[in-house]
């Protein structure tokens, strides 16, 4: 890492999960590093383009190209830091509690908590490398389920992450096959931290003194 750098990795303590191996997370977590090496590498050389105040014309396919990859690399350091983040070392219990702030977020929004999980894990099983990802609109604390292409085409631009589902094939190559991320997709939800998925939630009516 240079003395410049932005960011330095995040480290995780998580081993034992359900179904997800720790040789899995090893890897992951190497390739998780990868993203916030790039991510600072990027932010190096775009401000080396700037420093004299401006993009000379001659520079600007580079410029573009390094630019674009930021927003691939950034997006892709940060949801890795959501995904490990809310899962449980040593795996999680399943489902959340009926009565939990989640399950009647969830509820609100889709009508069930079951509802909202099978479009969660709808999403997940969507062909393609990305993500599934649980958001919450700040501005009425309500909840929905987006898919991102590789790591930055569909976020939404404001909203919070409150649950965050990797679904490249790296998340689960070395324990499923291609085709059985379902399973995967299972294993993911018995290891979901719901106290961490929680903390992230902001309850609708708090929403305007927390932003005030
Ligand atoms: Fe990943």
């Amino acid at each position: 890492m240079g003395a410049t750098d932005v960011y330095k990795p995040r480290q995780f303590n998580l081993s034992g999960l359900n179904g997800i191996s720790d040789e899995t997370l090893e890897m992951h977590f190497k390739l998780y590093e990868g993203y916030v090496k790039e991510t600072n590498n990027l932010t190096e050389r775009i401000s080396e383009f700037i420093a004299d105040g401006k993009v000379d014309q001659e520079e600007m396919p580079a410029y573009s190209e390094l630019t674009r990859r930021l927003g691939f690399e950034y997006n892709g350091m940060v949801l890795h830091e959501y995904y490990f983040d809310n899962l449980k070392h040593r795996g999680g219990s399943g489902d959340p509690a009926k009565a939990s702030e989640f399950a009647k977020a969830a509820a609100s929004a889709f009508g069930t908590y079951e509802i909202w999980k099978a479009d969660f894990v709808g999403i997940g099983k969507m062909r393609g490398v990305g993500w599934a990802i649980c958001n919450q609109n700040p501005a009425n604390g309500r909840l929905s389920n987006h898919w991102i292409t590789l790591h930055e085409t569909g976020n939404v631009a404001g909203f919070n992450p409150i649950l965050v589902m990797d679904v490249w094939e790296h998340a689960y190559l070395l324990d499923y096959k291609p085709a059985d991320r379902p399973k995967y997709i299972e294993a993911f939800f018995s290891n979901i931290n719901w106290d961490i998925v929680e903390a992230r939630l902001v309850k609708s009516s708090g929403v305007k003194s927390a932003r005030a």
